[in-house]
């Protein structure tokens, strides 16, 4: 597991295959530690008021901040070997990458926890997606030597799976769901709560879950991203996705990378809601199960079986009368790696600069996708979504999840990189302007960073 010549920490038992180790787990906890001052301050309501409550409204207040209480405290426990790893060390990343890289560093551990609920609160529809994912394996799957599951959040099916394959690696952007998970695989109880209408809030009931066979110590956990992915080509027997192809934003560089990691002959098996290539356009709708033997062929893999499965998604009725029911079509699909598509010439580029050699990133032609709609995944607050739009050389874009946590200097800055980006100026002419205009504050590796980062969501491609 890595890039070639780039060395990566391990903390509390999960690598980091990220730029910027340091400064992501910087910036996850001080987002921590603002939610527990923002909890301390509004526990600081006067007594007064609390005892002017009605009854049923001051046993609710107390609950809920119970409530919150507790989920800080399952996510401060999962960050210590964070803590302890950066010592005096919290520094951020400075700069455009920096930036960018700690915007969109994956779910936050708070709006994970349900799925800790679900995945190891012996749920039925945990239960109804394992067994799909698990019955499809030993159909489909010749070679059980290794298993990654990527956005594999709470590590419920990683664990299953781990049963099956001699190697299994859990792959996912948000590092505080790693930690945690690490914590659960291995044995420790976690005690958490979730709303029941709203599970993106933390409420009522508490509930305690645990791993019924730790210790899990063979499960990799690694912090990556989907679309570009630490392992070498053809060095997997099988490649997992649950509920990640329809929040990727590049759902086709996805594929792609799944591809290129698998073996020949290896199975991608996919479960959870219909998805879109990023280069669809907006009224077209999800793709769907009747699109597979169009679309899964052009990404260099052939239809094994395919169906849409009824589920119930994050369904908290066990937990509480007052949960609201999810019902809805889950795409199933596993697909067999037939042919070895040549990965994109950026991506070699970027791998020699990695290893110091930057000529040909220099010579690569860097241009805004043409598309309708750029999404952005937020790390920092998840609750902050909707959609802004944009301008850039004359086209429109919309912006699904707009950065509206980002300082509006930062905000500005992107703005303006991106409308450099025209397919005719290289890489070099490009640095070297951006430079001279930031006074500095965006150097050349900030600026081959940030284009790296950009590529990868699929907001960028290259001219060559
Ligand atoms: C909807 S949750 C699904 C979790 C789990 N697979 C399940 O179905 O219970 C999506 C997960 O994907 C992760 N994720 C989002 N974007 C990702 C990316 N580009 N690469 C890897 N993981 C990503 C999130 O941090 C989150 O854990």
């Amino acid at each position: 597991v890595g890039h070639e010549a780039v060395e990566y920490p391990t903390v509390g038992g999960v690598q980091i295959c990220l730029p910027g180790a340091g400064a992501l787990l910087a910036s996850s906890l001080s987002q921590l530690e603002a939610d527990r001052e923002r909890h301390d301050a509004e526990g600081d309501t006067p007594p007064t008021l609390i005892a002017a409550m009605p009854t049923r409204t001051a046993e609710r207040w107390a609950r809920m901040r119970g409530a919150e209480r507790c989920n800080l405290d399952a996510l401060d426990g999962a960050m210590e070997p964070a803590r302890a790893w950066l010592g005096e060390e919290r520094t951020l990343l400075k700069g455009l990458s920096g930036s960018l890289a700690i915007q969109r560093s994956g779910w936050t551990g708070a709006s994970l926890l349900p799925y800790f609920y679900l995945d190891w609160g012996g749920t039925p529809s945990f239960e109804q997606a394992r067994t799909v994912v698990m019955e499809a394996a030993a159909r489909t799957v010749r070679d059980f030597a290794s298993v990654a599951v990527l956005g594999c959040g709470a590590g419920g099916l990683l664990a299953s799976l781990a049963g099956r394959f001699d190697r299994s690696i859990g792959v996912d952007l948000s590092i505080p769901a790693l930690l945690l998970t690490r914590r659960v695989l291995d044995g420790a109880e976690l005690r958490l709560a979730v709303h029941p209408e709203n599970p993106s809030l933390s409420d009522f009931p508490q509930t305690t879950v645990r791993n019924p066979r730790p210790p899990a110590g063979a499960v990799e956990l690694v912090a990556a991203d989907a679309g570009d992915l630490p392992f070498a080509d053809g060095s997997l027997s099988c490649v997992v996705t649950q509920y990640l192809m329809d929040i990727v934003p590049d759902a086709g560089r996805v594929m792609g990378e799944i591809q290129r990691v698998l073996q020949p002959g290896g199975i991608w098996l996919s479960f959870g809601l219909p998805f879109r290539l990023a280069e669809d356009p907006l009224a077209l709708r999800q793709r769907s199960e009747a699109d597979l033997p169009a679309l899964l062929p052009a990404f260099g893999f052939a239809p094994v079986e395919s169906r849409l499965v009824r589920h119930d998604h994050i369904d908290l009725r066990p937990l509480s009368p007052l949960a609201v029911q999810r019902n809805h079509p889950a795409l199933f699909f596993a697909a067999r790696k037939v042919a070895s598509l040549p990965a994109p010439a950026a991506d070699a580029a970027f791998v020699a600069w990695f290893r110091g050699d930057a000529a040909a990133v220099q010579v690569l032609r860097p241009k805004l996708r043409e598309c309708e709609a750029l999404s952005y995944f937020l790390g920092l607050d998840a609750r902050a979504r909707g959609t802004a739009g944009f301008r850039v050389g004359g086209r429109r874009y919309t912006m699904l999840q707009p950065p509206s946590t980002t300082p509006s200097p930062l905000g500005a800055l992107v703005h303006s990189y991106l409308a450099r980006l025209d397919g005719e100026q290289t890489v070099a002419d490009l640095s070297a302007s951006y430079h001279l205009d930031t006074s500095g504050l965006v150097g050349e590796d900030d600026f081959v960073l940030a284009l790296r980062l950009l590529t990868t969501l699929g907001w960028i491609v290259h001219e060559s």
